[in-house]
């Protein structure tokens, strides 16, 4: 038994921040954001939309997209690390909103990696037979963290959503999925104001309880993610007996075009069979690497029984990857 995706959809928000936008409020320039990142414009979530407006929106196309309804799904598995609430989780919220009463749901921390986590464990409830209709989630407000006094992190972030549905298959499927974290990188990317630490410093963006924002050693999670993404994506095709010349779409994470460079070079992949969709969001964290697959599958350029390789990195650091034939 295979979990395959049956189903992709997205959301981003309508209002868009370009770089040159950015370079009327900060010291920056339209041609040094695309020259170091790749991106042109982000998408800024509306000052009344929610974490679970935009997951909502997301898993909605992705179940038309499955010819599924609501009522199907019999899992949630969000990753987030920008939830409306502590709690109830981000799953939760968007169970209600679907109306799947019953269906466990939950969300994860993992930082621009939790879409990755999620489908690996939502895989392995469909494998089990534990669930038959699986939706899986990354939907980030990173706008709310977002310091935009800090130009070194304002021109990389956006806001956004991606989802997928998992139904049980006899074929093929996901092959294989990979998780990896390693804690002693903490210091390089990351966000204060986690509730057990008490009230935290810094300004209340749109009416939020004070909340610190994204802090983050660029060049060095550079080199990090350089090197870990390239490590993971051996490790992924030597467990499933493969090699690069296998693969017909690197689906990656949209930090930093140079480090999706980087990882096609690794892999021996032209750019030609990567699908790129920064210059239109920025880094969503973990919508990223669903944006970029539905965005992919809905222009044609993935198609049905394609080899799919996808992975990401993010603050922990996290990282992971998955191997599945589309
Ligand atoms: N506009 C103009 N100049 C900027 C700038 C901006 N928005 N941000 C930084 N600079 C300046 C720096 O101040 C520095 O100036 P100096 O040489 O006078 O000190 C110079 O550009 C180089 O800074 P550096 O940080 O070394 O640039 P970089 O080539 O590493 O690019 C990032 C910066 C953030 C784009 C890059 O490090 C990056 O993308 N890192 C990975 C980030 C990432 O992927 N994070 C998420 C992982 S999930």
């Amino acid at each position: 038994m295979y979990s395959r995706i049956v189903g992709t959809g997205s959301y981003l928000p309508e209002r868009v921040l370009t770089n040159f936008d950015l370079e009327k409020c900060m010291d920056t320039s339209d041609a040094w954001i695309r020259e170091r990142t790749g991106i042109e414009r982000r998408h800024i979530a509306a000052p009344g939309e929610s974490n679970t407006d935009m997951a909502e929106r997301a898993s909605r196309a992705a179940l038309a997209a499955a010819g599924m309804q609501p009522a199907d799904v019999d899992l949630i598995a969000v990753g987030t690390t920008t939830p409306d609430l502590v709690f109830p989780n981000a799953g939760t919220l968007l169970q209600e909103r679907l109306g799947c009463r019953g269906a466990p749901a939950f969300s994860l921390e993992a930082a621009c990696s939790g879409f990755i986590y999620a489908l690996a464990i939502a895989d392995k409830f469909v494998r089990a037979g534990d669930s038959r209709c699986a939706l899986v989630v990354g939907s980030e407000i990173l706008s709310r963290i977002t310091d935009y006094s800090d130009r070194s992190t304002a021109i990389l972030f956006g806001d956004g959503a991606g989802a997928v549905v998992l139904a049980p298959s006899s074929e093929p499927g996901i092959l294989s999925t990979h998780l990896h974290a390693d804690g002693s990188y903490q210091h390089l990317l990351y966000c204060t104001g986690g509730p057990a630490r008490g009230a935290a410093p810094g300004p209340a963006p749109n009416g939020l309880p004070p909340m610190d924002y994204v802090r983050m050693h660029g060049s060095e999670v550079f080199r990090v993610a350089v090197t870990l993404l390239g490590r993971i994506v051996d490790e992924t095709l030597a467990a499933n007996h493969m090699d690069c010349s296998a693969i017909d779409w690197l689906v990656p994470h949209q930090a930093n075009y140079r480090i999706i460079q980087a990882s096609a070079k690794k892999l021996g992949l032209p750019l030609e069979r990567v699908i790129v969709t920064i210059q239109e969001h920025g880094n969503t964290s973990t919508a990223s690497v669903p944006l970029a697959l539905d965005i992919g599958t809905r222009d044609g350029r993935i198609k049905r029984g394609d080899l799919l390789l996808l992975e990401a990195l993010g603050g922990g650091v996290t990282w992971g990857s998955a191997l599945l034939r589309y």
